[in-house]
């Protein structure tokens, strides 16, 4: 195994752990002859079975984890996403909310608390998580924080049919495995991983068709470029497509519009690892417990949802939906009950919005099917001509 001196030393039963997913790496490698794709690495070190960083039992999320996200931050966060789906739950008269990816299942509950409060709450609020750990632990926190509306909640093994309602993910597109290209003196490379000398390496091959007609519509004028490409996008859109009958998706994470994303000086991608609140670009080292992310492109995003039939109904950044859903009004009306709270409160509200914390990396996408009504996080600054 390979140690990375800045990181902290793994204690020796996550070593345990790390070793039995490098054996299943390594195996699977020798099965070939280039080495297995990054996408495919990145998939068993995220999500093996039993093994990968999301379904086996460690505490990921949240302040005693690796990383923390916008929900575990502060709850006025979830509220603004509550009023949101509450106006488009209106319109629709009844509908359901179904959480993609829903981590410790803290929005869950701040949402559900919120749509209490506002008298409106979902037939179901449905959660569908690939990760058996964090299920359990949503499980754990929504006994805790709304037991008296644990009977709303539904866990799913797959996406419902004639889904009407909205749907919700933070932070999930970036925890899907992509594949790693090398632009190199005018050749497309797509990168593999390989084991040599007792460590995963990297290994450039030839592109396969898909992925040189992608790299090559980037139109990237350099010579040395490596980034990354979602290539699930369109599968998973499919599948979200075929289960949404009416309603909305609501997209919440870090990334850029394929321009920005593809700039000549983003010359070394946008992979990043966490592990314990540390931040490093090596993804062969600790399989099994550091997360890997990738920022999302929403320029694909908004292309694979058109194509599979789903309308593009708002993009902006983090700052401006939280300012249109009143992130403004809530954090008085805390203030009111709470006043002791001001500092704290300031603080989560600077950490969510201002432009060199999340307010501006940090974008939200709206996806519609059958809904024409205006949304009102995106009533003002949508960027969708950005896209
Ligand atoms: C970075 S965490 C974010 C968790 C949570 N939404 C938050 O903001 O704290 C990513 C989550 O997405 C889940 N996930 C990843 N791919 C998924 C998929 N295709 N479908 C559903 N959940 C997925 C993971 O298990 C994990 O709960």
């Amino acid at each position: 195994m390979q140690f990375i001196d800045e990181l902290p030393m793994p204690p020796q039963d996550a070593l345990v752990h790390c070793n039995q997913l490098i054996h299943q790496i390594k195996d699977e490698i020798e099965q070939t002859e280039q080495g297995i794709s990054f996408r495919r690495f990145m998939e068993m070190a995220l999500y093996q079975p039993g093994l990968g960083y999301y379904v086996a039992g460690m505490r990921k999320i949240g302040a005693t984890g690796d990383f923390i996200t916008a929900p575990e931050i502060s709850p006025l966060f979830s509220q603004c996403l509550a009023r949101q789906c509450a106006d488009i739950l209106e319109v629709l008269g009844v509908g359901d909310i179904l959480e993609l990816g829903a981590g410790s299942g803290i929005m869950a509950a701040d949402i559900l608390k919120q749509l209490d409060v506002l008298a409106c709450l979902p037939e179901h609020y449905y959660i569908l998580d690939i990760s058996p750990e964090l299920k359990q632990r949503q499980r754990e926190t929504l006994q805790e924080h709304v037991p008296h509306l644990l009977d709303k909640i539904i866990w799913l093994e797959q996406l419902p049919k004639n889904f009407i309602g909205v749907i919700i993910g933070n932070e999930v597109l970036d925890a899907m495995p992509v594949d790693i290209f090398h632009l190199h003196n005018g050749q497309v490379q797509q990168r593999q991983v390989i084991w040599q000398g007792d460590y995963f390496h990297y290994k450039d091959i030839p592109a396969n068709k898909m992925l040189l007609e992608k790299v090559q519509s980037f139109n990237i004028p350099t010579t040395d470029y490596v980034s990354e490409i979602n290539s699930n996008l369109n599968g998973w859109f499919l599948s979200l497509s075929d289960s949404l009958k009416q309603g909305v998706i609501l997209l919440i994470d870090y990334g850029y519009t394929q321009q920005e994303y593809y700039h000549p000086e983003r010359s070394m991608g946008t992979l990043l690892c966490h592990y314990q609140h540390r931040v490093h670009d090596n993804p062969l080292v600790y399989p099994g417990l550091q997360d890997i992310t990738a920022s999302v492109d929403f320029t694909a995003v908004a292309n694979a949802a058109s194509d599979a039939g789903i309308n593009v109904s708002g993009f902006t950044t983090q700052a401006m939906f939280l300012t249109m859903t009143g992130l403004e009004a809530l954090f008085t009306e805390y203030l009111i009950k709470y006043p002791e709270q001001q500092y704290t409160l300031a603080q989560q509200i600077r950490t969510l919005s201002l432009p060199a914390e999340m307010g501006d990396r940090f974008k939200v996408i709206a996806l519609s099917k059958a809904f024409t009504s205006t949304l009102i996080g995106f009533s003002q600054g949508d960027q969708r001509y950005r896209l």
